[in-house]
């Protein structure tokens, strides 16, 4: 088996939303593939990093009045923290927003230039006045135009009801979704990369059998590659949260073009860490020795490629992955992927996740509840190598773990280790019907399995293992032999045959269960490191007294899991996502404010001394409002268009008086007024006469 160099990417998570279950189908895919490959002593490299650009993440740093940055490196700290607690064990976690990033923007962009791919043109789109954006269609909400239809509250591209697509501009009395204004129709220059001039060799890399599931192949022929590929817009005006385009100031990469090169800044990023040079992984034929051009190789021939390039991702983001993404890279000559390896979509118990049923759960409520190594195995049970989505069927997720792992695998242990602590194990391997013969020759399958991201395949086939091996127990029934001092050599043998099934059995389930692996290792004192560990029986080794691999999972701790996810389900504000690819996406969920986090929110009854119109928005009024004494703040509230401002003068409000400052548009605001209804006309606040007294606490 000659080493392999292996570059594995899992897509970079968006920095505006935290790690949930569906996203771990993919980290813990990788993972396991990364594990596999490093275990069969590939050089395996597993990168990843934050995708941190974009309106929405413009939006919620707004919304929270903080900088973008500050609000990234919060979420990443989030991410690794999610990470780590399912053993995904990246090479390198970076960041779309930094440096190293910059430059393969720059460079990239200057390369398609060159070639004459980029194109410029004006583009019309809806305009939030008030939030000084252009709105991207999921931004906008109206009544569908369709006179047949005319259903309100639909997406600026198409309607849920009848199904017409259409674009925002046509939309009858649009908003926007971020600030309830009426959006203007502005016009402003955007650039686009002209793909077509690459269909030619779209059409080869894409169907030449190697790259892609055939499934995505086919896909692709069937919905792009039959007609000429529409221009991709990659340019968005200021302001954005992004890089600036440096030739064309004012405009910004779209989050989709500087995304993927972040699977490139990322990779330079370790290479830097470990002292190799970023152009061995992505440009190979510039590196030394190698004097072949690559890049502009039609289809899948690609000289000079000494690595081989893997990227994971879902399926809702397979164009990014298989158009435009190879389209760049051969146009700025670098690597194209080897494999791109596309995987479903999670379903819980058969239905989209879902807040209300609790069934939309955040990487962090599962592990206050539930040990990863059941979800890694269950996933791993469930993957298989193509596109098909994934149900987390929670009773069968308790059988399978139960069953298989703890009364399969683990039992295997708890019913002989003890046995064997005194005496170790056996000098010379005994005999044993060639059961560890057999599982050693079922290597090569199991590994195949692996290789081509057949999970599911390679558990069915390892159980198949576990189950002989419980067969041997069973038939020699160690706690028998024990009660017989005079057969204490037999015990001894028949632990160390239990035992190194056991072993061998650990060995193929480490890439999906590595702390286990690492537990074995402890107790028969031989590290597991490589998958050739499975062909040797051990042999005269102490074994370490033995301790709790893995409990069985309750029910009620899954009932636990699901309550406290239905409670994260408390409303939120949502902030949609900037792109047609996020359209199966949720919506954001905020972190649980604690009973600790709440009674520091500082509730006072206030007074509108003063109370005028905010002339440049839609839904302000500016407030004075008096707590009692000469506590004056200057406030401002979203109710214009509820009240008229006269009305609210005198009257008393609520608000939140320990309200960091923020700085607005129209002025400082020194708190909240808290105004509670339905919404529309219905928002209220307190009465003139209620009572109260301004600057009175609330709790
Ligand atoms: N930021 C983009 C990817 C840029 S890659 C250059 C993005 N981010 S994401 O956070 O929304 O999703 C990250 C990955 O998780 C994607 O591959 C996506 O398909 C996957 N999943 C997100 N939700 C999922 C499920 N419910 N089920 C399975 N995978 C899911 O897309
Ligand atoms: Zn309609």
């Amino acid at each position: 088996m000659t080493a392999r160099r292996i570059l594995v990417t899992s897509a970079l998570p968006y920095a505006n939303g935290h790690i949930h279950l569906g996203h771990l189908v993919e980290y813990i895919q990788t993972d396991i593939w990364v594990r596999f490959q490093k275990l069969r002593s590939h050089r395996c490299v597993y990168i990843c990093a934050d995708d941190t650009h974009g309106t929405a993440i413009m939006i919620r740093a707004r919304q929270e009045g903080r900088p973008e940055t500050e609000l990234i490196a919060d979420m990443r700290e989030a991410h690794l923290r999610d990470f780590t607690a399912f053993d995904i064990a990246f090479d390198n976690y970076g960041s779309t927003n930094s440096e190293s990033m910059r430059k393969f923007c720059h460079e990239i962009w200057a390369a398609l230039r060159n070639k004459g791919l980029i194109a410029e043109r004006d583009v019309t789109q809806l305009y939030d006045p008030e939030a000084q954006t252009f709105l991207a269609d999921r931004f906008v909400k109206g009544t569908c135009p369709n006179p047949d239809c005319h259903a309100a509250d639909q997406y600026g591209d198409n309607c849920e009801v009848c199904g017409r697509t259409y674009s925002p501009t046509e939309l009858i009395n649009p908003k926007s979704t971020l600030t309830g204004a009426t959006p203007e129709v502005r016009t402003a220059r955007h650039l686009f990369v002209q793909i077509e001039q690459l269909h030619q060799f779209l059409n080869d890399w894409t169907q030449c059998g190697e790259h892609l599931q055939d499934e995505v192949a086919n896909y692709l022929k069937g919905h792009f590659l039959s007609e000429p590929l529409r221009d991709w817009d990659v340019s968005r005006p200021a302001p954005y949260f992004g890089f600036e385009i440096p030739d064309s100031p004012g405009n910004y990469w779209y989050v989709w073009f500087d995304a993927p090169i972040g699977y490139i800044g990322s990779t330079a990023d370790w290479c830097e860490k470990h002292g190799e040079d970023v152009t061995t992984w992505w440009k190979p034929h510039l590196a030394a020795g190698c004097s072949q051009p690559a890049g502009n190789a039609p289809g899948c021939e690609q000289p000079g490629a000494q690595c081989e390039i893997h990227h994971f991702i879902g399926k809702d983001i397979t164009y990014f992955h298989t158009l435009f993404w190879p389209a760049m890279l051969h146009a700025a000559e670098f690597n194209l992927p080897h494999k791109v390896h596309i995987h479903g979509f999670l379903t819980v118990d058969g239905e989209k996740m879902s807040k209300r049923r609790g069934t939309f759960v955040m990487a962090s409520t599962y592990a206050k509840h539930l040990d990863a190594a059941y979800l890694r195995y269950y996933y791993a049970s469930k993957l298989g190598s193509r596109l098909d989505d994934l149900d987390l069927n929670l009773e069968e997720f308790i059988a399978k773990v139960n069953s298989d792992l703890v009364g399969k695998v683990v039992n295997l242990a708890s019913r002989t280790a003890k046995f064997a602590q005194g005496s170790g194990l056996s000098a010379s391997y005994p005999d044993d019907d060639g059961l560890f013969a057999q599982a050693a020759a079922a290597a090569d399958v199991i590994a195949t399995h692996y290789e081509n991201c057949d999970f599911a395949a390679a558990m069915r086939e390892i159980m198949v293992l576990a189950d002989r091996a419980n067969r041997y127990v069973e038939d020699h029934a160690p706690w028998t032999l024990k009660k017989d001092p005079a057969k204490a050599g037999e015990l001894q043998d028949v632990c160390t045959v239990s035992l190194n099934l056991f072993r061998q059995i650990v060995v193929y389930l480490s890439p999906v269960l590595p702390r286990l692996a690492e537990q074995v290792g402890q107790l028969l004192n031989c590290p597991i490191q490589h998958w050739n560990d499975a062909q040797t029986p051990l042999i005269g080794t102490a074994v370490a007294p033995f301790t709790h691999l893995m409990k069985r999972v309750e029910l009620a701790q899954v009932q636990a899991m699901t309550e406290e996810s239905k409670q994260d389900a408390a409303p939120v504000a949502e902030v949609a996502t900037d792109s047609a690819a996020y359209l199966e996406k949720e919506p954001l969920t905020a972190e649980n404010c604690t009973i600790d986090d709440f009674v520091k929110v500082d509730l006072r009854v206030a007074r509108v001394l003063e109370c005028e119109e905010v002339p440049e928005s839609n839904k302000l009024l500016r407030m004075t409002l008096s707590l009692g004494g000469d506590q004056k703040r200057n406030v401002f509230a979203g109710i214009k268009g509820v009240y008229k401002p006269e009305d609210l003068v005198g009257r008393l409000v609520i608000m939140c008086a320990n309200l960091a400052p923020r700085k607005m548009k129209f002025g400082l605001s020194e708190g909240m007024v808290l105004a509670a209804g339905a919404g529309g006309q219905e928002i209220f606040v307190l009465s003139a006469d209620s009572g109260a007294q301004p600057g009175m606490r609330v709790h």
